[in-house]
């Protein structure tokens, strides 16, 4: 049994090539799920789409697809919006940067382009947010332009087909992957097989068991010869992954408000809201850490009181423990020292700001009081 090593192997990729003209694409044609982003295609909404489906699931991304699209119907409202209406529109999807990226891209072009979307590959990749994934995306699905794209899918599906063993996380597996792809892209047909490609991946060729016996490619696919599939993609195994003990307050005033914080622009979950707080530092207690964070982020004096909840969270690097505490003012007025700005808000309207994930749960509790 031959292993297929790279594209220029020649016969494995002329056998490759004929299986995805034959089977892969007749195979999309009937089985392709609908869906919002393909219907009505733009590159607008290609680019929403794609920038969505990068880390987060389709079932995931399609309501935020639909209510984006109709807050936001075109480049020009996008660009017209605030960051702050984007943000909102996106909350608890993750990645913010994503949000806050197309915002300024979305302006870019109504401003320096008259809002024509750029149409290739090298310029697409100039625009903030937007890499050479997305930039093949938008290349293929909306210009049919002769992009291979290579996401998490695609990177599943071809290391399988040709079992290669290289670790995913190294640069030459990625771009052997990448050749692959290119050299079974069909000539001006580039967007059904890239969507081809990546359908396999996310209904047939799934992470966990895939469905091999349904598989349009299961004839020439290296890992299914060998009895394995689940084995591909090499991944060398994963750290521990870090946990921080976050604590944050949630401070009231007389008028029974509560004191949230912006997030600053370069932090992580920049321009999002939050109950104020931090991580705890080695020997303190939780209550100490909370009084601690609240003095240097905005510069008051606050009296800790009971523990109201405590959120448990997965970001894609670390994962954390938010103790959330009841507090009131003991002394001084807040300040934005290291937080962008804050504001006291009544409990009934803080839905009205972008919370991350985990504080919206408090704010849920909040609310259910
Ligand atoms: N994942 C990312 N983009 C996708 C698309 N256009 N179709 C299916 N799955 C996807
Ligand atoms: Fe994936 Fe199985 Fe199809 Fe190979 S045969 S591409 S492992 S679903």
């Amino acid at each position: 049994m031959t292993q297929v090593a790279c594209p220029s192997a020649g016969n494995d990729a002329a056998r490759l090539r004929k299986a995805v003209r034959r089977r892969l694409l007749p195979w999309f044609e009937r089985h392709q799920r609908v869906l919002p982003w393909r219907t009505n295609r733009s590159a607008y909404r290609v680019w929403i789409a794609e920038l969505m489906l990068q880390q987060t699931r389709v079932d995931q991304a399609e309501p935020y697809f639909r209510r984006f699209m109709k807050q936001f119907p075109s480049l020009k409202r996008l660009a017209a919006a605030s960051e702050q209406e984007v943000l909102k529109c996106w909350e608890g999807l993750g990645y913010y940067a994503r949000a806050r990226n197309l915002h300024r891209t979305a302006r870019r072009i109504i401003k320096e382009r008259h809002g024509r979307f750029p149409r290739d590959y090298e310029t697409l990749k100039t625009l903030p947010g937007i890499g050479p994934y997305t930039a093949a995306a938008i290349a293929s699905l909306a210009f049919n332009r002769d992009h291979a794209v290579l996401d998490g899918n695609v990177i599943r599906v071809l290391s399988r087909v040709t079992a290669h063993e290289g670790d995913i996380h190294r640069t030459e597996t990625r771009r052997a992957l990448q050749a692959w792809a290119d050299a079974l892209l069909i000539p001006g047909r580039a967007a059904p097989f890239n969507e081809a490609m990546m359908e396999l991946g996310a209904i047939i060729c799934t992470p966990r068991k895939p469905k091999c016996e349904r598989c349009p490619l299961a004839g020439v696919c290296a890992a299914r010869r060998k009895g394995e599939p689940e084995k591909y993609p090499r991944r060398r195994p994963r750290g521990a992954v870090p946990h921080k003990e976050v604590g944050a307050a949630v401070v009231r005033n007389r008028k029974g408000e509560v004191l949230i914080a912006q997030r600053r622009a370069q932090s992580m979950l920049g321009g999002l809201w939050e109950f104020p707080g931090g991580t705890r530092e080695p020997g303190e207690t939780m209550p100490q850490c909370v009084a601690r964070e609240l003095q240097e982020e905005m510069g008051i004096d606050i009296r800790v009181g009971e523990r109201l909840m405590v959120v448990r969270h997965a970001y894609s690097h670390f994962t954390i423990a938010l103790h959330v505490y009841r507090a009131t003012l003991r002394k001084g007025r807040p300040r934005a020292i290291q937080c962008a700005d804050f504001r006291w808000t009544p409990i009934s309207e803080l839905r009205s700001f972008p919370f991350s994930r985990a504080d919206l749960h408090v704010v849920e509790r909040l609310q259910a009081e």
